[in-house]
């Protein structure tokens, strides 16, 4: 119910909320700003922007955004993902047939084939391929220039990308979770479009409850929608958002089962961590991706959960919530193992960002 991906059927219903400029895109202050540089210096100079790399956790409108790049950039939008290019000649038939200016949105960037992704070393900087004909001694590279164009990529996962890729990118935006009373404008906007009647609680119960995430939000409107249109109320208050959330299993700070799950495992199952992340993942029977990239991020945020060096814990938050007494002195300990991790991240110890299983 809270998972931030995005259903197919959802994914329709999101294009008619999307926002379509800058200035209708609510929150992310900070990156709208630079982003908003970026597209009116290229605007200006007369060239195709800069490549943006766009990463953050799903539903934060890193598709939205790469939308509105090619709508400010008044350019056409060629819109790909990193799966659907498995050989480097997927890559090159796209390059190729590029238009001038033209913006090329690359979806889950970090899941690209190795060779295509070196093709595009070479496409973002010099805006030339080298398409390769024939097999084996008898192989030739003919080099092709290719228009100036924008690449827009965007990743659930920054730290999977190799360097060499990441640098090529002329603006990096990384996406945040949004403040509750930015999820509310968002809310009102999506009701207004939808011809709803909520008041102010309604959409302040509904944004504490959407996991800082957008997409969240608008899907938790059309269930409290769906509530509201059966028990015959016309006008949607907090009660009404709250009776509707909970019959759908969301709890007040926004936590859905897999959440609860997760924080149950590591409480019960693994006596508050550390627990490595695949182990916990399968304690939940999940991908390790899901848990990695769904529930993780929320959780550390909301301190929930936090990442050491030797593995995922529970903060004494997490008992709280679940309203489980911690073991005698777990907050000490937990707080300990945080300092680990503050002291590993300063000495630049790579694995603790970047999905690596610390237990391998
Ligand atoms: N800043 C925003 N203001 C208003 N609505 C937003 C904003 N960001 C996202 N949304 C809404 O949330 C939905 C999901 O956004 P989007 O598809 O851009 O997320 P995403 O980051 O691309 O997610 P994923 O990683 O799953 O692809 C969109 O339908 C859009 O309406
Ligand atoms: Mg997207």
């Amino acid at each position: 119910m809270v998972s931030a991906d995005g259903e197919p059927e959802e994914r329709m219903i999101e294009a008619a909320l999307r926002p379509k400029s800058l200035d209708d895109f609510v929150g992310q202050r900070r990156v709208r700003e630079q982003l908003s540089l970026v597209l009116e210096a290229s605007r200006m100079r007369g060239r195709s922007a800069d490549h943006v790399l766009l990463s953050g956790p799903p539903g934060l409108g890193k598709t939205t955004l790469a939308m509105i790049i090619a709508a400010e950039m008044n350019a056409p939008l060629r819109i790909t993902s990193g799966p659907a290019i498995q050989h480097a000649g997927d890559l090159a038939a796209i390059l190729s047939s590029l238009s001038e200016g033209e913006v090329l949105f690359l979806d889950e960037i970090h899941r690209m084939s190795r060779p295509a992704e070196e093709m595009l070393y070479m496409a973002m900087e010099d805006f030339r391929v080298d398409i390769v004909v024939g097999k084996g001694a008898g192989a030739t590279a003919i080099p092709l220039d290719l228009p100036p164009f924008t690449l827009v990529g965007a990743t659930t996962r920054a730290g999977l990308l190799p360097g060499p890729l990441r640098d090529r990118f002329g603006f990096t935006g990384h996406l945040e979770f949004y403040a509750v009373d930015e999820l509310e404008r968002v809310l009102r906007r999506s009701a207004g479009l939808m011809d709803l009647a909520v008041n102010s609680a309604g959409f302040a119960e509904i944004a504490m409850r959407s996991r800082g995430t957008p997409r969240i939000a608008n899907r938790l409107l059309r269930r409290v929608r769906d509530w509201a249109l059966v028990h015959g109320v016309d006008q949607i208050d907090s009660r009404a958002a709250s009776a509707a959330l909970d019959m759908y299993e969301v709890d007040a700070r926004g936590l859905d089962r897999l959440d609860r799950a997760v924080l149950q495992a590591l409480v019960g199952k693994f006596h508050g961590g550390p627990v490595g992340l695949s182990t916990l993942a399968i304690a939940v029977g999940e991908e390790t991706e899901t848990v990695e990239t769904v529930a993780e991020p929320y959780l550390v945020r909301e301190g929930l959960l936090g990442r050491t060096p030797r593995g995922r814990i529970a903060m004494p938050a997490a008992y709280e919530h679940l309203g489980i007494e911690p073991p005698a002195g777990y907050a000490a300990a937990s707080l300990s193992a945080r300092l680990d991790e503050d002291v590993a991240a300063g000495s630049g110890m790579a694995p603790l960002f970047t999905g690596d299983d610390v237990d391998g």
